[in-house]
Formats: C-alpha cells, sequence, structure tokens
C-alpha cells in the first residue's frame, strides 16, 4: 500500500528495477513445492505427498480465517474508536465465560470505518463469512486453553490460526544479527494490527522488524500468507509450505513463524528456504525443536550456533543460525 511520496518513490525504483531484470528478486511469482523435492527419509514417515500438498492449502485457508478471527475479536472488544463503552480484557472475558458482548458486537457491526485499522479490520470480517458470535468463540478457546488449561504450547501454536501478531520486542534479536548481506528476506514481517495485551487504537500500523531491517540492508524482501499484512506493506503472497521462492538471499529470517509449523510444515518449508540461500547463505529462526537441526543436516543447511537473547526478566529466546553447506 503507498502511502506517502517516499513510499510512492520506493515502489516505483523497485518497480523499474525489476522491469530491467536486474536486482530485485521478486518480480516472479513464487512456485509450487513437490514431494519430489524433500528429503526422502523424513517425507515418507511424514505422510507427505502429492494428496498431503492439496490437503495443505485447505488447511492454511482455515488457520488463515482462524487468524482473521483472532484479530477480529481482539479490535472489537478492546477497540475505543467505534464506541464509548469501556474496552473489555480478553483475557477477562476468557476466564470470567462471557456471552458475547451484544452491545459492543452492535456498535463494531455498526460504524462506518473511519480509519485504516478499522476500515483493515472490516475487511477481514466481511472476507470472512464467520459470525462475530464465531470469532468471539473461537479467539476465547485458544485463550483458555493456553492460559488456564495449560495445553502443551508446541502442540497449541502447532495447529493455531494464522495471525499477523508482532510488537517492539520482536526487534530484540533483530539487534543481535550482526550478519553481512546484500540481499535479506523476512519471511513473516507481521504487523501490530491488534493484541491481545496492551491494545491502543495509536499503536503504528506496522512491521517493526521490516523497518528495522531495510534501515540496515540495501534489499530486504518481504513475503507473507495474511492478505493485510501483503496489502499493508507491500509483501509477496507466499506460502512457506508449500511453496518456492523465485530468488537468491544471502540471509533469511523468519522469527516467530516456524512455531506455527508441525513437523511436516517445518521440512516443507526448510526444503524451500534451503532452495534460496547460495552456498554460505545465512537462515535465522527462533524454534529450537530437534527436528529442525535434524530437517537442517539433510539440506545441507545445518545449524552454526544457538544464540541466547534474553526478553526482559526471566524470559529468554535463543535464536538458531543455519548455514548453507556445499552440496
Ligand atoms: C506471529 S507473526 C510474527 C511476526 C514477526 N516476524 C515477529 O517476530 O514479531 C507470524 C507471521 O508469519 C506469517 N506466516 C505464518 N505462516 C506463514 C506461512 N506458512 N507462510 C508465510 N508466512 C506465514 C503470518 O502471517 C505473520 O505475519
Amino acid at each position: 500500500m503507498i502511502k506517502s511520496v517516499s513510499d510512492f518513490t520506493d515502489t516505483m525504483t523497485r518497480r523499474s528495477v525489476c522491469g530491467f531484470a536486474l536486482l530485485a528478486p521478486l518480480c516472479a511469482k513464487s512456485r509450487k513445492l513437490s514431494a519430489e523435492l524433500l528429503p526422502l527419509q523424513f517425507a515418507g514417515p511424514l505422510g507427505i505427498d502429492a494428496a498431503w500438498f492439496d490437503r495443505q492449502a485447505k488447511r492454511q485457508q482455515l488457520r488463515i480465517a482462524q487468524g482473521s478471527a483472532e484479530h477480529i475479536a481482539y479490535y472489537f472488544l478492546q477497540s475505543k474508536s467505534f464506541t464509548s463503552l469501556e474496552p473489555i480484557e480478553p483475557m477477562r472475558a476468557a476466564h470470567a465465560k462471557l456471552p458475547l458482548p451484544q452491545l459492543r458486537a452492535d456498535h463494531f457491526l455498526a460504524a462506518k470505518p473511519e480509519g485504516e485499522r478499522h476500515r483493515i479490520i472490516r475487511n477481514l470480517y466481511d472476507g470472512l463469512h464467520w459470525p462475530l458470535e464465531r470469532c468471539y468463540e473461537h479467539t476465547l478457546s485458544f485463550l483458555r486453553a493456553k492460559e488456564i488449561d495449560q495445553a502443551p504450547l508446541d502442540q497449541l501454536y502447532q495447529s493455531r490460526g494464522l495471525s499477523s501478531d508482532t510488537s517492539p520486542d520482536s526487534l530484540t534479536g533483530l539487534s543481535s544479527i550482526d550478519i553481512p548481506a546484500k540481499r535479506v528476506l523476512l519471511v513473516g514481517p507481521g504487523l501490530d494490527l491488534t493484541r491481545r495485551e496492551n491494545f491502543s487504537d495509536d499503536l503504528p500500523l506496522k512491521s517493526y522488524q521490516l523497518e528495522s531491517l531495510r534501515a540496515r540492508y540495501p534489499l530486504v524482501d518481504a513475503v507473507d500468507i495474511r492478505p493485510e499484512v501483503i496489502a499493508h506493506l507491500g509483501a509477496t503472497p507466499h506460502d512457506l509450505t508449500t511453496q518456492i521462492l523465485p530468488a537468491q538471499y544471502d540471509l533469511i529470517i523468519a522469527t516467530n513463524v516456524f512455531v506455527y509449523l508441525n513437523d511436516a510444515e517445518l521440512l516443507c518449508a526448510l526444503t524451500g528456504l534451503s532452495l534460496s540461500l547460495p552456498v554460505g547463505g545465512v537462515l535465522i529462526h527462533n524454534d529450537t525443536r530437534f527436528a529442525a537441526k535434524v530437517f537442517g543436516e539433510s539440506l545441507q543447511l545445518p545449524v552454526e550456533k544457538y544464540q541466547p537473547l534474553s526478553l526482559g526478566g526471566r524470559k529468554w529466546d535463543r535464536l538458531v543460525i543455519h548455514r548453507k553447506g556445499p552440496q
């Protein structure tokens, strides 16, 4: 989406570069990934074949819808932009098993979108064809499973809806990355559209990671699966689990993305990304699962190091750094 003169200039520069087929790599569309490209010793046991890819396309549509439902619920519960009713904290609603707050729902549905955030949420709602009650119930049941029933986090996230959640905390990992690169790919930039906690209508509608990387590297492409992220950031539509990028990068960054993938999806994602890395190219993510190490080795993309990160207080994360080796 072009919102200012400088955005417009950037876009035009990138378009004309594409026209001459020089630098900008993402002029072409993503291609389909297929089972033959995956390491056989894992693809078979994980049940990945042509039919798996057909089912996966449908599964991703459902997960995008579930992610939209979360964004819609967090917004209609907490925004002050369309109502004078007090905001409702999603966790309070989950704990108290509050029925749908009908008056707030009515105000949301009757409001004319004024700001960009409301317009995006309204578009998600109109495209989803789920009643508000279903968005609300879906979101509360996820919160209950996570925070009250304390379901195992890895399983919960691997079947969770795909939302575009991000926050300034997403820069903590990036600031410690000190890898020289000409061509960088950010997978899943996210968009600060809604939050479960500390939501404000004044949050900047942006991807903190994309902005920060573009200030540090000469060429940064972004790919994403969610429609509002693609439209708002001018990212390229791409599903990591079913597609291959038509370009090469020296550095690929994907934080808080792999945790949404089960092992079969992770194998597909690593296979696709490894095809976009030349020898010496680096992939950075934050999923410390053993499978990422084992799959990486079979793709000549071994883990080079695990880099601990302090997120403040007693919270820690870890960057996983893979480097592409010779075939
Ligand atoms: C939780 S957000 C993380 C945003 C940001 N990277 C961060 O660390 O804060 C996950 C992002 O990955 C995108 N995503 C999830 N699954 C994807 C897939 N299969 N292919 C491409 N993008 C995906 C989502 O749409 C979203 O933008």
